[in-house]
C-alpha cells in the first residue's frame, strides 16, 4: 500500500513537471481537469508557471519603459484585503497557491496581463503565535488620526484593462468563474473579504476622472498628467530599485515589505489659490523652476541641500525636497507603487509603498514631515507652506510583510511545505 502510494506520488510529481517545463501542453482548463483525477482528494494545485522571478515585487523586468527609461506603472489597480476564513490550514495554503498560479496561467506577466503580489499582516502572523516579522501600523505624526487596518492579508492586483481586475475579483469570491479557470480561482471558505480599494495612474486617467469630490468643477487636471496633482511622478532615480527594497537574510530573505495609506486629496485650493510656480514650489521645491518641471527627464533634483535656504528665504519648503531627505547611499528608500482614486466619488491616493523594512517607510515620512521647518520661519507650519501636506490628509494605514514567491500562500504556517509539494 505504502509503495503504491509512493509511486503514484512520484509519477504525479513527474507529470506535474513535464506540465512546467512546457513538454505537456495543455490549457488550463486540461490542466485543472487533469491534475484533478490524479490529486488523490487534495486539492488541485497547477504546476508553478516557468520564468516568473522568485521575487514576488520583481515587476520591473515587466514593465513597459518611457523614452528616459522610467518604468511605467500598470494603468489600472486594486487592493484586495482580506482574513483568512477559520483557521490557517495547509489545505487552505494548497488552494489559495492553486489559485494563484491558476491567475499565473490565464495571464501573462506583465501589464497587458496580470501583475500581483500577495502581503501578510501582523495580525495573521499573531494568529499563528508569531512574533509578527513586521510593526503593526500607527499615526506617523501628531496631526493624523487614521484607522489602524488590522487586515490579515492584501492581494495587490495590476493591469492595464480595468474590466480584467473586477473579473478577477468576482471570480475570486466565487460570483462568476473565468473562462478556463475550473473553478480552481474561487477563494470561498479560503479568505473572507474585507475591503477594495481601486485606482489608476497614466497619461490621460486622471483627467478624464476628475469630476468628483475634491477637485474644483473646472476640470484643472491636464491631459498629459499621470496624476491628479498635475505633475510627472515617478521618476527611475527618485525610486529606490528592486534589490535595495529586497529583505536580505531571515526567514522571509528575498521579500519585501509593503506600506498601504489611503489618502484623500483636497486639490480645490491647490488649483485655485496657487500659481503653477506655488504648486512646484511646494511639490518639489522653491528653487525648482516650472520650466524645468516639464523638462525632467530621468530624475528629479530634490534641491533637498538648499532645504534651509528654502525655509529662510522662501517661506516653503517642497515635499520632494523633505522627502529627498531620507536617502541611503543617495538612493531613495521607498519604491513607491501608489495611484489614483476615486473611490466613493473623492478624489485620493493609495499610497503604496515597498522598503526593506517599515523604519524606512517611517524615516521617510518623518523626512516628509519636517517638522523643523516652523522653527526656520514662523510663515510655515506644520501643514501650510510645507509640501502638500495642506492638499491631503491620510485615512487609512496598513502595513504587510511580501514574502517571496514560494511563501506566498499563508506564510510561516506548518506543513505548508508538504501541502504546496515544495
Ligand atoms: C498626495 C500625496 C503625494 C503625492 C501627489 C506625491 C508626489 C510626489 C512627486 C511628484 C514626487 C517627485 C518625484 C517622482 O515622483 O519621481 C514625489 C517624490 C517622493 N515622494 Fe511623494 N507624493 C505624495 C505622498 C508621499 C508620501 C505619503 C510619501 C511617504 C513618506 C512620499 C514619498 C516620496 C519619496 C520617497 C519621493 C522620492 C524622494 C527622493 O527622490 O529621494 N510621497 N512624490
Amino acid at each position: 500500500m505504502l509503495r503504491l502510494r509512493l509511486r503514484l506520488r512520484v509519477s504525479r510529481r513527474a507529470f506535474l513537471r513535464a506540465l512546467g517545463a512546457g513538454l505537456v501542453g495543455l490549457g488550463a482548463a486540461g490542466i485543472s481537469r487533469l491534475l484533478s483525477a490524479q490529486a488523490q482528494g487534495r486539492p488541485e494545485l497547477p504546476p508553478a508557471k516557468r520564468g516568473l522571478p522568485e521575487r514576488q515585487h520583481a515587476w520591473d523586468a515587466f514593465l513597459r519603459r518611457d523614452r528616459w527609461s522610467n518604468a511605467v506603472p500598470p494603468r489600472f489597480h486594486r487592493l484586495i484585503f482580506f482574513d483568512v476564513e477559520g483557521d490557517p490550514t495547509p489545505e487552505k495554503a494548497r488552494r489559495l497557491e492553486a489559485a494563484l498560479r491558476a491567475l499565473e496561467h490565464l495571464y501573462g506577466w506583465g501589464p497587458e496581463g496580470l501583475l500581483f503580489v500577495v502581503g501578510w499582516g501582523p495580525r495573521y502572523f499573531e494568529r499563528l503565535g508569531l512574533e509578527p516579522p513586521i510593526e503593526r501600523p500607527r499615526p506617523l505624526t501628531a496631526f493624523e488620526t487614521p484607522a489602524l487596518d488590522d487586515f490579515e492579508g492584501v492581494l495587490h492586483l495590476a493591469s492595464d484593462d480595468e474590466g480584467r481586475l473586477a473579473r478577477i475579483e468576482r471570480a475570486l469570491w466565487g460570483e462568476e468563474g473565468l473562462p478556463g479557470d475550473d473553478g480552481l480561482l474561487s477563494l470561498e471558505g479560503v479568505l473572507r473579504w474585507r475591503e477594495t480599494r481601486t485606482g489608476f495612474i497614466g497619461e490621460g486617467l486622471p483627467h478624464e476622472r476628475q469630476a468628483v469630490g475634491g477637485l474644483p468643477e473646472t476640470r484643472p487636471v491636464p491631459p498629459e498628467a499621470p496624476m491628479f496633482t498635475g505633475f510627472p511622478s515617478g521618476f527611475r532615480k527618485n525610486q529606490a530599485s528592486e534589490d535595495d527594497v529586497t529583505i536580505p537574510d531571515g526567514p522571509f530573505a528575498g521579500g519585501t515589505t509593503m506600506q498601504i495609506s489611503r489618502k484623500r486629496l483636497r486639490l480645490e485650493g491647490w488649483y485655485e489659490l496657487l500659481t503653477e510656480e506655488e504648486r512646484v514650489a511646494r511639490m518639489f521645491a522653491p528653487q525648482m523652476r516650472p520650466e524645468a518641471v516639464r523638462a525632467l527627464t530621468d530624475e528629479a533634483p530634490t534641491f533637498s541641500e538648499r532645504f534651509e535656504e528654502a525655509a529662510t528665504k522662501y517661506g516653503v519648503v517642497g515635499h520632494l525636497q523633505a522627502v529627498g531627505r531620507a536617502r541611503r547611499g543617495g538612493k531613495p528608500l521607498l519604491l513607491r507603487r501608489d495611484f489614483n482614486t476615486t473611490d466613493g466619488g473623492q478624489a485620493g491616493l493609495h499610497f503604496v509603498s515597498l522598503q526593506r523594512s517599515i523604519r524606512d517607510f517611517v524615516e521617510t515620512r518623518r523626512a516628509m514631515t519636517a517638522a523643523e521647518a516652523p522653527f526656520l520661519n514662523p510663515a510655515i507650519g506644520p501643514r501650510v507652506n510645507n509640501g502638500i501636506k495642506e492638499f491631503f490628509f491620510v485615512l487609512n494605514r496598513a502595513n504587510f510583510l511580501v514574502p517571496p514567491r514560494r511563501q506566498r500562500a499563508l506564510p510561516a504556517l506548518p506543513g505548508r511545505e508538504d501541502a504546496l509539494e515544495l
